[in-house]
């Protein structure tokens, strides 16, 4: 009752309790959250699904009133789809309009690294959750990172896999939390929540944004 409250208060009426069949979950709250805060002209998501993250973000826009969530996936079998998939190309439309936001995501229907060829727009938010292994997390980091803007954000989703091996979702070949460490190694920083399989913040830029002008 009271978390149906907050959900009503903070504009993201019953997308959490639509079933997307995904691990993020109530993770999205953060993808909302900064969809609100950081008020992003150019949105970019690398695996949409049935939609989800898609809705959360464009939700966001939404009550901005502003910004445009790109949402590349090529709703194709991929090796990273759910177990239990089937068309999330027309369930991915059909949840843009349940929610009213078609107007403010773009699907994309194709493979990141083709869209990363010809990409050319600044991107205040992108969200990294398409080709899970190591070599195609790293792909999608090194195409599209750096298009981010100066206080833009990357999220990455299940980096924290590596401390819930014992889960039945468990996969070997799982790159995501070896490639994110490798960027808080050489020195990016990374903010992690180990919630619904991990969620990692990353500001492209070694050692972060400076907060005081280099003019100064
Ligand atoms: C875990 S699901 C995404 C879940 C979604 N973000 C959500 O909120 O429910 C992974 C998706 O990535 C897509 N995918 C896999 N490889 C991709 C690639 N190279 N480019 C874009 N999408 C990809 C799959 O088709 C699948 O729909």
């Amino acid at each position: 009752m009271f978390s149906n409250l907050v959900r009503k208060l903070v504009g993201i009426p019953s997308i959490l309790d639509c079933n997307f069949a995904s691990g993020l979950d109530a993770g999205g709250y953060l993808l909302y959250g900064l969809g609100r805060s950081l008020r992003p002209k150019v949105c970019v998501e690398i695996g949409s699904a049935r939609g989800l993250s898609a809705c959360l973000i464009g939700q966001a826009l939404k009550e901005n009133g502003s910004g445009k969530l790109y949402a590349i996936d090529p709703h194709e079998p991929t090796g990273w789809n759910d177990g239990n998939s089937v068309d999330s190309y027309s369930l991915m439309i059909a949840n843009l309009e349940r929610f009213g936001i078609s107007s403010y995501v773009e699907i994309v229907r194709d493979y990141s690294t083709n869209i990363g060829k010809t990409w050319d727009k600044e991107i205040d938010l992108l969200f990294i959750d398409g080709d899970h292994s190591y070599e195609g997390v790293k792909a999608d980091w090194e195409v599209f990172s750096p298009h981010v803007s100066k206080f833009g954000i990357v999220v990455f989703h299940d980096t924290t896999w590596d401390f819930h091996r014992d889960s039945k979702w468990f996969r070997s070949d799982m790159g995501v939390p070896k490639f994110v460490e490798e960027l808080r190694v050489s020195g990016y920083q990374v903010i992690t929540i180990d919630q619904y399989c991990g969620i990692s913040m990353v500001q492209p830029k070694l050692g972060g944004v400076p907060l005081v002008s280099e003019d100064n």
